[in-house]
């Protein structure tokens, strides 16, 4: 087990009932005006605005709103929202929404406090220490963005979708009420899972050697599976929606990260290029890149994707057998699931590998932990999941 600090900054508040206590929290931590941030309307529709509005007006915090950001959120979004920050003269961001409205809220809180562009920080020209305090409603489990310090943004103009980490990130505090997530299309429900359970094996197959960590990963991984086909069939399951929104929150807020080498994230970089270029969602692509990464380092540490096989989906088999049939067993999971397994289910055509080459590498930074990846491994594998 390698070294590790674990330090989490964001209260969570989680349950049936729990938006209402939004206003509290804000008026307990000082504050007076916020930046509500919001999608396209769904927190309309399923009441989830009543009751955060409601509670606001409660705890005597006044408001100015800005809507529309969308799934894959956009720089330019951001710059507007900065900009009404800054004249409205606000004090806090509150994001109520999934992954995209809650980045976008930590971009705006670390742009409103930088004289240059906020963009500067996603291409490593500026480090965030500061920014104004972010709270969170979240409405979709998936990100962990509820309780982690990353923020990913798509600058439209140059099809780049970076992300940033920063300490002063970390939402002061995130509410969580599963029961709310009752009305995400089922299609999001399995978005989500892929991306919670992309993110423990993430870390999963980094090349360390954890046991405490192996163990938490396999269970959160079997938890979310279980409750994402219960899910399907009963999107009111409530049971289900607790057990897997938490597994989500836990997959990316440190707990699986401490001991292990920082994980390999070459998957959600090749996606991050996927959704930067085609606007696809974050849990698609994902489904789409992580088995064929699986099927092509594997041989990295062969023992590692044999006990995926067995502690994961009870395979049977033995030796290299059994991590090849665990990688068939979880692409197999994911198209049940109803996600997109290649690139032709989402209509990339194979003439476009080179280009999703070259997005991935436009930042220069190198690839891959498990496997250091160059641009021929990263052909490889999307000629896999084509
Ligand atoms: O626009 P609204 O009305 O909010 O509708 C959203 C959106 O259409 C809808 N939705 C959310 N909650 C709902 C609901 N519909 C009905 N009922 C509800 N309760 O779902 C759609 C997707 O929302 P989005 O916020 O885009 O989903 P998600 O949470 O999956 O966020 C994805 C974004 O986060 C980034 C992804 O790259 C992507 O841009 N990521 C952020 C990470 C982080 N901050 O740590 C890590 C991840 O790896 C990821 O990269
Ligand atoms: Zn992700």
């Amino acid at each position: 087990m390698e070294n590790f600090v674990f330090h989490n900054e964001t209260k969570l508040i989680f349950g049936k009932g729990t938006i209402e206590k939004i206003g509290e929290e804000i008026k307990v931590a000082g504050l007076k005006k916020v930046l509500m941030l919001c999608g396209s309307g769904s927190i309309k529709k399923n009441g989830v605005y009543d009751l955060a509005t409601e509670s606001l007006k409660k705890g005597q915090i006044s408001w100015v709103e800005v809507w529309g950001i969308k799934p894959n959120p956009v720089l330019s979004k951001v710059h507007e929202a900065v900009e009404i920050a800054r004249k409205e003269k606000v004090e806090a961001i509150l994001g109520i929404g999934g992954g995209s409205v809650i980045d976008s809220a930590k971009a705006v809180a670390a742009g409103v406090v930088y004289a240059g562009d906020i963009w500067d920080a996603f291409v490593g020209k500026y480090k965030v220490e500061k920014a104004l305090p972010v709270f969170a409603i979240l409405t979709i489990s998936a990100t962990g963005t509820e309780m982690n310090g990353n923020a990913v943004i798509t600058n439209e103009k140059t099809q780049e979708k970076l992300a940033v980490s920063s300490k002063a990130l970390y939402p002061k505090v995130s509410i969580i009420d599963p029961s709310v997530q009752a009305s995400l299309p089922k299609e999001q429900t399995v978005y989500g899972a892929v991306d919670a359970i992309a993110h423990i094996l993430e870390y999963y197959f980094d090349g360390s050697d954890a046991l405490a960590q192996d163990e938490l990963s396999e269970a959160l991984i079997r938890t979310i599976m279980v409750c994402t086909e219960k899910l399907l069939n009963d999107p009111n399951d409530y049971e289900a929606r607790a057990n897997f929104a938490w597994s989500a929150t836990l997959a990316l807020n440190g707990l699986t990260a401490a001991g292990r080498r920082g994980g390999d994230w070459a998957c959600h970089r090749i996606e991050h290029s996927l959704s930067a270029i085609y606007d696809i969602a974050h849990g698609a692509g994902l489904a789409i890149v992580f088995p064929a990464w699986m099927k092509h380092v594997w041989r990295q540490k062969p023992q590692q994707f044999i006990r995926f096989a067995k502690k994961v989906f009870s395979i049977t088999s033995d030796g290299e057998t059994a991590a090849l049939d665990g990688i068939e067993a979880f692409k197999s999971w994911l198209r049940r699931m109803g996600a997109p397994v290649s690139l032709r289910d989402v209509n990339i055509p194979s003439s476009d590998l080179d280009k999703i080459v070259e997005n991935v590498f436009r930042s220069g930074r190198t690839l891959g932990q498990l496997k250091k990846l160059d641009r021929s491994d990263v052909k490889k594998i999307l000629e896999l999941a084509f």
